[in-house]
């Protein structure tokens, strides 16, 4: 096999490739492609006007970018949009994919003067891969060990500027060196109800479907702050639309179907339920420990962790406390549910 087959093969594994992208046409449309079209985030985005003309301003690529927070709140998507703000063509990968050193080496190596390489589940990064990163991220240059035991030596090979772009749904977990790296570190936030409206009232006309204003608000009340969420809930809702009516969503449509796919009145989901439920009668509501409640209810730790905890928390059904988490008031009211003395 000629080296440069070998390369595309290399990259094939590691890097999505953009024949799979095409395919996700409808998928791609649903997200925006530029700043002005991306709705919410608010502080970030303004942000990211000012640093990304003063790059292109200097002619330098944009500094690295580190986003966080809960899952589908759109980090994807903005770094997508960070790319194509930039003029720059994007590389994605992620922190499994790249399982050792010359897995990273070699994506590295593909990147243009100006990329974007992107990088999801930074924090899955093993120490011996962050290691390539360091170097790559302060100086554009990679150090490869040639030879074995007694002839190895190493050489140092300069890397075109690029830009990366971490995400990480837990921050906490960077190794304090690679989080140091990073020129802006921002944190996305769950949307408002009302920015959720319009994200829905959007996805709807990119995927032809007619949908009534109060019907948009009640599918983005029952969302629990998150893009994703709306979007996968607009889609079922469509269906039930298709099938059961004239194809236009209203809100009674939408409010039937939210009640069908088991998303109750506050947009708490099955999961929810057994989690909250389960500390209910099962731990007297708290405090437990989160690895005894993920046995309890048959849920990954970090499942839990990363994708129900943070709107429970945030929206105040559960609180976490250094004994471990506990069920709120709020939670018992919702539940109606009452507290044992
Ligand atoms: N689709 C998903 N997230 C979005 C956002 N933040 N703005 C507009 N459309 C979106």
């Amino acid at each position: 096999m000629h080296d440069k087959e070998a390369a595309e093969l290399t990259d094939d594994r590691l890097l999505s490739s953009e024949s799979i992208q095409e395919d996700q046409g409808l998928e791609q449309a649903i997200r925006p492609d530029d700043l002005e079209h991306y709705i919410g985030q608010e502080e970030i985005k303004n942000n990211l006007r000012i640093f990304i003309a003063a790059a292109k301003e200097r002619k330098e690529p944009l500094d690295h970018v580190l986003l966080y927070g809960p899952p589908g709140l759109g980090k994807t998507t903005l770094a997508r949009i960070i790319a194509h703000e930039m003029g720059a063509a994007i590389r994605t990968t992620s922190g499994p994919a790249l399982e050792r050193p010359g897995d990273l080496a070699a994506v590295l190596s593909s990147l243009g003067p100006g990329d974007v390489l992107f990088i999801d589940e930074i924090h899955r990064l093993s120490r011996h891969v962050e290691e390539v990163l360091y170097p790559a991220m302060e100086d554009f240059c990679m150090d490869i060990v040639i030879g074995k035991d007694d002839t190895a030596h190493s050489v140092r090979l300069n890397l075109p500027p690029f830009t990366l772009v971490g995400a990480t749904t837990r921050a906490g977990y960077l190794s304090p060196p690679l989080r140091d790296r990073f020129g802006v570190i921002s944190r996305l936030q769950f949307y408002s109800p009302a920015e959720l409206a319009q994200i829905v009232s959007r996805t709807a006309s990119v995927l032809n479907v007619v949908i009534r204003e109060d019907a948009c608000h009640e599918i983005a009340r029952r969302s629990r702050g998150t893009p994703r969420i709306a979007n996968r809930l607009l889609k079922r809702i469509r269906d039930f639309a298709q099938i059961e009516s004239d194809g236009v969503i209203t809100k009674e449509v939408a409010g039937t179907g939210l009640d069908r796919l088991q998303v109750d009145d506050a947009g708490l989901d099955r999961v929810d339920h057994q989690l909250i439920e389960g500390m209910i009668r099962k731990f007297g509501g708290g405090p437990v420990g989160l690895d005894t409640l993920a046995a309890a209810i048959g849920e990954e730790r970090h499942t839990i962790e990363d994708v129900h905890e943070p709107y429970l928390l945030q929206s105040g059904f559960i609180q976490r406390t250094p004994r471990g988490r506990i069920v709120t008031d709020l939670a018992y009211h919702h539940f109606h549910m009452k507290r044992k003395e």
